[in-house]
């Protein structure tokens, strides 16, 4: 098992690359000799990315710059995937909001929902029919070891990663044999960049330097594992502890422990 190989017309798909975990995939990508298409709203940090990574890499790289969470937008993007060689997909984008729900911005979840789960949903049923018929092509869900477990404080987010995560390993079980390879990349803490300290978290001082990954190190073993088609890759000693509590446990005894350390998040906005 392999990604597909690289060819002038095929593109790598990579939302969410305007930074983190998804910058640093595209980057993975493009040095692993993949065109791509970039997503996400910045389009002016993405020209830059794009430029950077055809200079080094030689290979194509275009920009969509799309707010993922407006379905309007996605209408558009979604047409030009299903009409093109969709060799990867890296379903990536996706933000998170912290404390009680009913003090946050009610507009901002629900864009948190299209973002995080529908968008996902609708890019992949995008891609997948010519993946299929090509006998060949790879999907990377991004969702969190925060879907495995209820987290009060963290509804949306935990609920919307919950629904990535056995999307992913559902649609994983549909394609075994089919040459499309899924794997779900659930990570806990990764260090998307370097914090001031005189502004760094409650997570930032928990959460000891030497045991935070990079996104560099993420998109890397990410990768790998979908050329592996691993069904789950969980990166880091954090990570995976999170993700046994949470899938190992008894869900009303782990949802007020995360829920009053998320707290903590949340008072910090
Ligand atoms: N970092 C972690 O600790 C961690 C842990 C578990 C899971 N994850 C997951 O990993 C993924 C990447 O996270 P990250 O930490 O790398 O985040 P990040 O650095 O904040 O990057 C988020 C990316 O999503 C894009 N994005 C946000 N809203 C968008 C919208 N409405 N439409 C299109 N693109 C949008 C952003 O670009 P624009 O602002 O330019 O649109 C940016 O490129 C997310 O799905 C996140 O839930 C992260």
């Amino acid at each position: 098992m392999s990604l597909p190989t690289p060819n002038p017309t095929a593109r790598a798909v990579v939302t969410g690359a305007s930074s983190g975990i998804g910058e640093a995939l595209a980057a993975d990508l493009a040095a692993r000799g993949h065109s791509l298409i970039l997503v996400a709203r910045r389009g002016d940090i993405m020209e830059k990315l794009a430029t950077e990574l055809r200079d080094r890499h030689c290979v194509d790289v275009e920009v969509r710059a799309c707010d993922l969470s407006n379905r309007e937008q996605r209408v558009p993007l979604i047409e030009e995937l299903s009409g093109r060689e969709i060799s990867i997909l890296c379903n990536n984008a996706g933000i998170a909001t912290f404390g009680p729900l009913k003090d946050l911005d009610f507009d901002y979840e629900r864009d948190q929902v299209e973002l995080n789960a529908v968008a996902v949903h609708d890019l992949t049923l995008a891609v997948l029919p010519g993946m299929l018929n090509r006998k060949s092509g790879a999907i990377l869900m991004v969702g969190s070891a925060a879907g495995n477990m209820p987290i009060p404080n963290n509804a949306t987010y935990a609920a919307t990663k919950a629904f990535v995560n056995t999307f992913s390993e559902s649609l994983r079980g549909e394609l075994k044999g089919t040459g499309v390879n899924v794997t779900l990349l659930a990570p806990g803490p990764v260090r998307t960049e370097t914090p001031d300290p005189a502004d760094a978290s409650f997570l930032d001082k928990l959460v000891p330097d030497a045991l935070w990954i990079s996104s560099e190190y993420t998109a890397k073993v990410s990768l790998d594992a979908l050329a592996a088609n691993k069904m789950r890759i969980v990166p880091g000693i954090i990570s995976k502890a999170m993700s046994t509590a949470g899938q190992y446990s008894p869900r009303a005894i782990v949802a007020p422990i995360v829920g009053s350390f998320y707290s903590k998040l949340g008072s910090e906005k």
